[in-house]
């Protein structure tokens, strides 16, 4: 009998492998809904806190809930002190944040685990911070600092790192961002942890391979190279000359496209008034801001030029470099605090995932190319 052939979609696009509560994504109208609700609609209102419960329950907590899932949260944030051990021997031993960040999170299965996937999804997204101050800390030369249990999630991680309270301003941009970039779809970190998820493993190997898969440049690691391009150009004058020749050198310009969008990513509107609002009272960061609209026009309009028959517009990872630029966080820390929140949606997809008890593992065919008729010689 012919075994039928699979059908072969490059980059699985086109394919739906799940369905999902969390979020949904219109490219065309440029539309991101969480859990029902529109990205610029409780983006820049809601602390990250009721976006965790949002995506992992599926609805927004009542008050009285959401302050025992804030305690609860809270209460999780201390990593073991070996885990902390081992982020810091990792950056000393030159390892960059997000891959000390990595070993960390699978270092957690050291900690005081729970065979309740909930209890552990809160435990992973809590500890996050505290894995990613550390490591920041330690490539500072500085020991980690305990967290603050009168803080929320956003103003505990910016004392974390810099061992002050943080402004009222400071907290309010990490929410945002971090409620921006909470859930997106089926993206490959996402998709990640429900592969991992699908074959009923845990929840700590679901969002440390998620981690992996998120440090890609195609994927969370573009923020750090579009604000390098910013910084390259440094005045407004020389975007065309910069971009020019990066295109014509056949490179990418980080901070555009996506798979999905054929508009500007509505995460991108949320945080570019995130960065204006950050950016306003301080003349240097303002000049910044500035110059990276000049810069966005221009590599729209070249880009549009160098590929007419694709639109190739901004991405979430353009604007994210700003915001975590004006939170005073060097380019290496993109990344890592891009995975606190991303963590959310992660942990949310896992247990989706586990929850639909009839789906079958995700298990895609490949299509064979190698050779069929050698023999294996003594
Ligand atoms: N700059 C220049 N050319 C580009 C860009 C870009 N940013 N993006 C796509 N193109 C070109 C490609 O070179 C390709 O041209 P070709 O057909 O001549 O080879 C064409 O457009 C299509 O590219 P694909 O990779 O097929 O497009 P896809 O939609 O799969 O890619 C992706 C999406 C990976 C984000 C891509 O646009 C890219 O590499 N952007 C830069 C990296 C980036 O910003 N990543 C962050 C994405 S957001 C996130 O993951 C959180």
């Amino acid at each position: 009998m012919e075994t039928k052939a699979p059908i072969y979609a490059p980059g699985l696009a086109g394919i739906a492998a799940a369905k999902t509560r969390k979020s949904r994504i219109d490219g065309e109208r440029g539309e991101l809904l969480v859990c029902g609700y529109r990205v610029e609609d409780f983006a820049e209102r809601a602390n990250f806190e009721e976006i965790i419960f949002l995506l992992l329950h599926d609805r927004r907590a009542a008050p009285e809930e959401l302050a025992a899932f804030i305690r609860e949260l809270t209460a999780l944030r201390e990593a073991p002190p070996e885990v902390l051990a081992l982020i810091q021997a990792a950056v000393r031993q030159g390892a960059p944040i997000i891959d000390a960040l990595r070993m960390g999170s699978a270092a957690l299965s050291l900690g005081q685990t729970s065979s309740d996937p909930f209890v552990e999804a809160r435990r992973v997204i809590a500890a996050y911070p505290t894995l990613v101050a550390c490591a920041s800390r330690a490539a500072r030369g500085l020991a980690a600092i305990s967290p603050r249990a009168d803080l929320d999630h956003a103003a505990n991680f910016l004392y974390m790192l810099h061992g002050d309270a943080p402004s009222a301003a400071h907290v309010r941009a990490l929410h945002t961002y971090w409620n921006t970039v909470a859930d997106h779809g089926l993206n490959p970190s996402t998709f990640a942890a429900r592969v991992i998820a699908s074959t009923r493993s845990d929840m700590i190997s679901a969002l440390t391979g998620a981690l992996g898969a998120l440090k890609g440049p195609l994927h969370g690691g573009a923020p750090g190279p579009a604000l390098d391009l910013v910084f390259e150009i440094g005045q407004a004058e020389r975007a065309e000359e910069v971009i020019h020749a990066r295109l014509m050198r056949g490179e990418r310009l980080m901070g555009f496209g996506h798979r999905l969008y054929r508009v500007r990513d509505p995460r991108a509107e949320v945080l570019a008034r995130a960065a204006e609002q950050l950016y306003a009272d301080d003349a240097e960061l303002n000049a910044l801001y500035r110059l990276a609209l000049a810069v966005e026009q221009t590599a729209l309009r070249l880009l549009q030029a160098h590929k007419p028959e694709r639109v190739l517009q901004t991405n979430v990872e353009f604007y994210t470099a700003l915001v975590l630029h004006g939170l005073g966080l060097p380019s290496e820390m993109f990344t890592p605090v891009f995975a606190c929140g991303r963590a959310a949606g992660w942990a949310a997809h896992a247990l989706e995932q586990r929850l639909q008890r009839f789906e079958r593992s995700l298990r895609p065919d490949a299509i064979y190319e190698g050779a069929t008729d050698l023999k294996w010689a003594e």
